[in-house]
């Protein structure tokens, strides 16, 4: 979704707040400006196409006070009037915005009738400037807190006027982070824009705003009260933010996985007891998120609810909110999110804690809103996930997801054997990634017309996610059912064409599971065999096998993910696809 990078200092900050916008790229977006100071007048460059385009347009410019903004259209199509920044009609004022003001029609009305404001793009976003414009009247701080009294809805914005040296920003659903270095404030909807200057930041927290000001900065309220802040270090560097020498971000984020398994149990498996959910035995747990981050909160229902024998519901956030669910006090609510950004589940998780239930997340990014909201549970510690599709976050949710039930699980035996399985799990997915040769078996299918993936039990969701993962980044249609769903429509669909990925662990489904490849086998459809071990009925059945190294049922959706994972990843390539930002998708969707 849209992202925002800002410089106020000594230095030109337009190569600086390009490079920022350059690393924001991963969230996805159609179209990116800039809009800096100089001499009391504030110039604007944007372009509908890609930051590189904007660089070769901004090449001779200097300024020390500059704003920039990748856009990911919501109102209005994506075309050059659309991008940010959006001047006031008098162009005194330029803001960015990431969110929405879902009352931008009415006050865009009252503006035009009653005041001849003129407006000229079609977003909700630049009825912002012209509010600030409406109010100003010398103090542009007073104007800009103004504005905020009337705007309703999700926002991060940034403004700069012409006549003041000062910047301003502020925050109310979607995340903006300031970057303390001496002399010179950054400003970005997550580190990555300025993390090689400084690791020191401000998270700001809902309903706060900052003014920058030469050597200065403060944080207020809404209202202009002071407010604390706590300036924290940034836990990853600039190499996380990198390829290192991988084709992709996605790539580099499969091949991490080893490691960041391992840093997601680390300082945890040894302490399970420490970790820092208040729960008081539910009678339920509410497991709540979108996209992957759903399919691995599915998981987690078939291993709590066999090993810990708690009932858990899995709620898509998007629906969850709307429908009046049945929640009770003594429910357990918990939100998996990587971003943590992600809007749905972030008023998901605000709707539950209004219902008096305990609610807790499982994270990625610290400091996120929904990590600030729920206040506890297991941050993931992957590092910063920059492909659009997610791979790392899915395998260390399930990592956390099981760290949560041996928190539940009352079976101290149970614990001790699953933690030794799991510290076991790093070098099991290391000697996977070493050897395995998937890109042959893509070439194979890079044309096919249609995917089906096959599962059951705790690896059903891996089969969604895998057709998920195709579809996101090949742009083929895939499916993903349980395998004993097939017979009921999607076996109409297999012919001597169809490539079919059937995820086959010796578990209780096993031989149900090899019931299903006969069936596909019948219908002559072209059988991928992701499994733990192989024997003669599988090489008959199979045109391919993939062998994945042997662990328990409970880790087994985490190694049968990565196949999947490099499956999808070599068809997107072989069909040239931009893997790191799919056409239409961004990284945390931060709008409804
Ligand atoms: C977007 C991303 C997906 C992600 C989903 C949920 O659709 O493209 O990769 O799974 O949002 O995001 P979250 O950050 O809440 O896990």
């Amino acid at each position: 979704m849209c992202g925002i990078t800002a410089y106020f200092g000594e230095k030109n900050g337009i190569p600086i707040v390009l490079e920022g916008l350059k690393r924001l790229e991963y969230r996805g977006y159609d179209s990116a400006g800039i809009a800096f100071l100089n001499n009391n007048t504030i110039e604007i460059i944007k372009t509908k196409g890609k930051i590189q385009e904007l660089k070769s347009l901004v090449s001779d410019k200097n300024s020390n006070i500059v704003i920039g903004h990748t856009r990911w259209a919501t109102h209005g199509e994506p075309n050059y009037i659309n991008a940010h920044p959006h001047l006031s009609m008098d162009k005194s004022i330029a803001i960015i915005h990431n969110g929405i003001i879902e009352n931008h029609s009415e006050l865009k009305r009252e503006l035009k009738e009653k005041y001849n404001f003129k407006f000229e793009s079609d977003t909700d976003s630049e009825i912002i400037a012209q509010l600030i414009q409406y109010f100003y009247q010398g103090d542009f701080e007073d104007a800009f807190r103004k504005m905020l009294t009337k705007i309703e809805g999700a926002f991060g914005i940034v403004a700069i006027h012409k006549d003041h040296k000062q910047m301003i920003c502020a925050r109310k659903g979607s995340p903006l982070v300031l970057g303390v270095n001496s002399n010179e404030i950054f400003i970005g909807s997550d580190p990555s824009p300025f993390i090689e200057h400084t690791k020191d930041a401000i998270y700001l927290n809902e309903k706060q705003m900052a003014i920058i000001e030469k050597n200065s900065y403060k944080i207020k309220d809404f209202n202009g009260f002071n407010t604390q802040s706590e300036i924290e270090t940034i836990p990853f560097g600039i190499e996380s933010i990198q390829k290192q020498g991988f084709e992709h971000f996605m790539l580099k984020e499969i091949y991490e996985q080893a490691e960041t398994i391992q840093n997601c149990f680390r300082g945890k498996v040894n302490h399970i007891e420490n970790i820092s959910i208040k729960i008081n035995n539910p009678n339920r747990i509410i497991l709540i998120a979108c996209g992957t981050s759903y399919y691995a909160a599915l998981v987690g229902k078939y291993l709590i609810e066999k090993t810990s024998h708690i009932p858990v519901i899995v709620e898509q956030a998007s629906e969850f909110r709307y429908r009046q669910p049945m929640l009770f006090t003594s429910d357990l609510i918990i939100a998996l999110s990587q971003s943590g950004e992600t809007a749905d589940t972030l008023e998901a998780i605000k709707l539950s804690k209004k219902l008096g239930c305990n609610i807790a997340g499982i994270v990625n990014v610290t400091g996120s809103s929904i990590a600030k909201e729920c206040n506890q549970g297991i941050y993931l510690h992957a590092g910063p996930e920059i492909g659009v599709a997610s791979t790392k976050a899915f395998t260390s949710q399930i990592v956390a997801l099981n760290l949560l039930n041996l928190f539940l699980n009352k079976n101290p035996y149970y614990k001790l054997e699953m933690i030794e399985e799991l510290k076991k799990l790093p070098d099991k997915v290391k000697e996977f990634l070493e050897h395995q040769e998937i890109l042959k078996i893509a070439e194979e299918f890079k044309d096919s017309k249609y995917f089906l993936f096959l599962g059951r039990d705790i690896n059903y969701p891996v089969a969604l996610e895998g057709a998920l993962k195709l579809k996101e980044i090949s742009y083929n249609p895939a499916e993903g059912h349980p395998a004993g769903e097939m017979k009921h429509g999607p076996i109409a669909l297999i012919d001597s064409t169809t490539p079919v990925i059937v995820i086959l662990t010796k578990d209780n489904v096993y031989e149900k599971v090899i019931s299903n490849m006969h069936e596909v086998k019948a219908r002559k459809g072209k059988i991928i065999c992701i499994c733990d071990e192989i024997n003669n009925e599988i090489k008959e059945l199979s045109t391919h096998i993939i062998q994945v190294p042997k662990t328990s049922w409970e880790f087994s959706p985490i190694i049968n993910a990565i196949p999947i994972q490099l499956f999808a990843y070599y068809i997107a390539k072989l069909n040239n696809r931009e893997i790191d930002q799919p056409r239409n998708l961004a990284k945390a969707v931060t709008v409804e």
